[in-house]
């Protein structure tokens, strides 16, 4: 059975009353229900969790280390400007996959570089809360193959 982490970074826990024209109208909790409906259809485990810390979102991928096949990760506006996150995703040496709600090459100038980007396997974004759903299962097919 795989095992993923996913993280939802700063200020995810505002969604659904956070700019819904940007970020949608589901809450984080929606968002948990549809990875765990993909964890049950594809019998694996998804553990979500929520930090606007730097540390403990970097503490939370250490602790992966030691049970996680794979991470997803929303690092929100630390995917733009945190090193240490990124040191932190590259050191773990699990495969991840980015995601961002929305487009962020749409976006303004400072949300077109991320910094996980060259760290993670591929990064889905644009696609709303869907893009989580596409990035577990794409993450679980690509375990699959290892
Ligand atoms: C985000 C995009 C980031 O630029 C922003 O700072 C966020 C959310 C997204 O999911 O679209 O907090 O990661």
């Amino acid at each position: 059975m795989h095992r993923i982490l996913v993280i939802h970074g700063p200020n995810l826990n505002l969604l659904g009353t956070r700019q819904p024209e940007i970020y949608g109208t589901s809450g984080l909790a929606e968002i948990d229900a549809a990875l765990d409906k993909v964890a049950r259809e594809k019998h694996a485990e998804i553990r979500s969790v929520q930090s606007n810390s730097e540390g403990v979102i970097i503490d939370a991928l250490h602790d992966a280390r030691s049970w996680a096949d794979g991470v997803i990760i929303n690092a929100g506006a630390y995917t733009h400007y945190s090193h240490a996150i990124a040191d932190a995703v590259a050191a773990v040496n699990l495969p991840a996959v980015e995601v961002h709600l929305s487009n962020i090459y749409a976006r303004e100038e400072w949300r077109r570089h991320s910094l996980l980007a060259p760290v993670v396997k591929g990064s889905i974004c644009g696609l709303g809360w869907r893009g989580y759903v596409l990035a577990a299962q794409a993450l679980l097919e690509l375990l699959d193959d290892r």
